[in-house]
């Protein structure tokens, strides 16, 4: 079997990325990234408080072009020397998705390559995979990132079984929330991130959620493990619309210690859930993605409770825990080895789902 290389393209949201990924032959580490280009809206959206579609979309008819040229120069090769190409289907913004898609069906009507579509959380599943190499399984994984929160169960490499959800905002949008309330900028996770560092994480008593009834809208779901944080963030509000005194309101410690103790909330409730699905469903190791993952709290609680519980753990790298192609091309490579290609009627589809 000749090794193939791919060529991942991921427009879902405010990052425009291409990259080439290729297989090794060896089993355990099947994939190696050749490039990774990312460029990222993050200065656009920042003076809008946070991703506006429609300049998103636009951008990325900009960048797309330059961005998968970039990536094939990276990665030393042409058109001709790929064997597929792998485009993020969805969920996303549509008119972001459409750009990645209608680029990718161009490129494949031209080249006669192959197309393969994938499920942006598959990709982020599959960073996993492409950082540690293939994963103990049955494996719970954890996705956390600004659109979703939720709980995968994986027996066998690209079968992913959704376990729980977030009911309400996922983690990345309540920090990205609290820290627009807080004045901090867009993307709030890694601001909030810096400040936690410095503050107290017990200052400011807020509350934490747990949900044992079934969810209403996809009531095959138990709902113990699912996850809720628009309380949270609600209670961050009320702490901070509630204080009287001079302007600026907060001084930079108090801001720090709301941080802190936001994030503590937080991140106990992403490390406790993920535990708990693995001790149900006896997974022998437990993997955290998505853009959450490069958390510094996370990464390090994830880690130590998994070293006191003998349980193996698994991070991306900081580059693979936001959105990037690279994580495209590895889920896209997964399944063009199942032998699954889409044709190019394929479209853009908002909500997904895995
Ligand atoms: O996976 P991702 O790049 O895009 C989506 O698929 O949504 O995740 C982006 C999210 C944003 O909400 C951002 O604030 C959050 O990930 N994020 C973080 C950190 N870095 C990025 N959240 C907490 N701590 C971080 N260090
Ligand atoms: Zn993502």
């Amino acid at each position: 079997m000749t090794a193939v290389l791919i060529l991942g393209i991921e427009t879902s949201c405010d990052e425009t990325s291409a990259a080439v990924v290729e297989e090794t032959g060896d089993r355990r580490r099947p994939w190696a990234i050749r490039s990774n280009v990312v460029a990222s809206q993050a200065l656009i959206h920042r003076e809008w408080g946070g991703v506006v579609p429609e300049l998103a979309s636009r951008q990325h008819i900009r960048d797309i072009c330059g961005v998968v040229e970039r990536a094939l120069e990276e990665a030393w090769t042409t058109w001709t020397d790929l064997g597929a190409i792998a485009v993020t289907q969805g969920p996303g913004l549509v008119g972001s998705l459409l750009v990645g898609v209608s680029f990718a069906k161009a490129a494949s009507a031209a080249s006669g390559l192959p197309l393969v579509a994938v499920h942006h959380l598959a990709g982020h599943i599959e960073s996993l995979v492409l950082q540690n190499g293939e994963l103990p399984l049955p494996a719970v994984v954890l996705v956390v990132s600004g659109g979703h929160t939720s709980l995968y169960l994986v027996e066998r490499p690209g079968s992913y079984t959704l376990l729980s959800r977030t009911r309400d905002d996922a983690a990345g949008e309540a920090y990205d929330k609290v820290a627009k309330l807080l004045g901090l900028g867009y993307p709030g996770g890694p601001a909030i991130d810096r400040l936690a560092r410095l503050g107290d994480d017990r200052a400011i008593a807020l509350p934490t959620t747990r949900l044992t009834h079934a969810d209403r809208n996809a009531p095959e779901l138990k709902g113990d493990l699912d996850f809720s944080f628009s309380g949270l963030k609600t209670a961050v509000m009320r702490h901070v619309k509630g204080k009287k005194g001079p302007d600026p309101l907060f001084s930079e410690a108090e801001i720090a210690d709301i941080c802190a103790s936001f994030q503590r909330i937080v991140v106990t409730a992403l490390v406790d859930r993920a535990f708990d699905a693995a001790r149900r469903h006896r997974a022998v190791c437990i993997g955290v993605a998505g853009g959450v993952s490069a958390n510094s709290r996370l990464r390090e609680e994830i880690t130590r409770r998994g070293d006191a519980r003998e349980i193996p753990t698994f991070v991306p790298s900081l580059r693979l825990s936001t959105d990037n192609a690279a994580m495209i091309a590895a889920a896209g490579l997964r399944k063009f080895r199942a032998g699954v290609t889409a044709t190019l009627e394929l479209n853009a589809d908002a909500s997904l789902a895995l």
